[in-house]
């Protein structure tokens, strides 16, 4: 039997309107993928250009083939080494998905997502979710209910509470239209987890031209406070740098890492993927503690790629 919550947020679904939607990347403002109106709101809400399409989640790779013309070769072995899982996939559309889904695009995202609440929905349900991440346009998204409660509460018709997102960061996208297959957005799965399934590599599409994905703008996911990145060994001498001129500076950095005394720190786990778990929290909560953020990047190995692709996004240059 599905709880009194999930059955609510069927019917929200249903009815048109909006949720917050758990899943292992970053939480979801969802909306009925068939409903037009309903995506609209979504945009309303996020402040989002109407151009920018979006993800449709489902739950399963049966579902998934309803939304598309076909998966293709590279798209069905991606789909089986990682849905559920952090994995989008761009793919022709079929008829199903509409204009205001695609942004206009003949081609639509989907996404099987590994969230034991989110799958759960999803079968219930039994139509797509188009979500993207529960955040105003350009600004961090959220890893927990609280953060899309306090973001964009009142706008929402229901927020599932399913606790802290473990990957913590937003699914890879993967555009399968072409061959060899292109990376868009590295995210959860890694590009050399991607590339060990396919047997080739990936093209890298590096330019915001290449597709209207705003995740791959030059600006995003940002703090209120600056963000700077800097070295390991650079650290120390910066905070007191930017210290010095009367900042409130706070630090992301690994355990044990120096800093001068009045400088505040918020500790990254030494791996890859545990930097990715926290990353965005400890964006909102570095936005909370000063007015200047400095992060010491990780390895680009693993999820770290993805981390330092939304820390550069984040952050200022000067
Ligand atoms: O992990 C995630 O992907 C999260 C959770 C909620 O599933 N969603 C998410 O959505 O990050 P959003 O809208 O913040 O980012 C989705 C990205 C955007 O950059 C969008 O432009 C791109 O996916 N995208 C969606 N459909 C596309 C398409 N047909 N072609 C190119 N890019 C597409
Ligand atoms: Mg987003």
């Amino acid at each position: 039997m599905a709880s009194p919550e999930l059955i609510a947020a069927v019917d929200v679904l249903r009815a048109g309107g909006l949720i917050g939607l758990p899943t292992e990347t970053v939480y979801g403002l969802g909306a009925d993928a068939s409903n037009d109106l309903a995506v609209r709101r979504i945009f309303a809400v996020k402040g989002r250009p109407s151009t920018h399409p979006l993800i449709v989640h489902v739950a399963s790779v049966e579902h998934a083939r309803q939304w598309a013309l076909e998966l293709t070769e590279a798209g069905e072995k991606l789909a089986r080494a990682f849905w559920p899982g952090p994995l989008t996939l761009i793919v022709k559309r079929s008829e199903r998905a509409s204009d205001a889904v695609t942004g206009g695009q003949d081609t639509v995202g989907l996404r099987v997502p590994a969230h034991p609440l989110a799958l759960e929905l999803l079968q219930l349900f039994g139509g797509g979710v188009a979500a993207p991440s529960a955040n105003r346009f350009g600004k961090v998204s959220p890893t927990s209910a609280a953060h899309v409660r306090s973001e964009l509460g009142e706008e929402v018709d229901l927020i599932l509470e399913g606790g802290s997102s473990t990957v913590g960061v937003e699914s890879t996208i993967i555009d399968v239209t072409h061959s060899p297959a292109r990376l868009l957005r590295p995210g959860g799965v890694s590009r050399e987890q991607i590339e060990a399934v396919l047997g080739q590599p990936l093209v890298l599409a590096t330019h915001a031209t290449d597709v209207r994905a705003p995740g791959m703008l030059e600006s995003h996911y940002a703090p209120r406070a600056g963000l700077w990145l800097v070295s390991a060994a650079e650290v120390f001498e910066e905070a007191a740098r930017r210290q010095a001129t009367g900042a409130r500076v706070v630090v992301i950095a690994p355990e044990g890492t120096a800093l001068p005394e009045g400088v505040a720190s918020l500790i990254v786990p030494p791996d890859e993927a545990g930097f990715a778990r926290v990353l965005y929290a400890h964006l909102r909560a570095a936005d909370a503690l000063g007015d200047l953020i400095l992060a010491v990047p990780p390895a680009e190995s693993g999820l770290g790629f993805a981390v330092r692709d939304r820390l550069q996004r984040a952050s200022k240059r000067d």
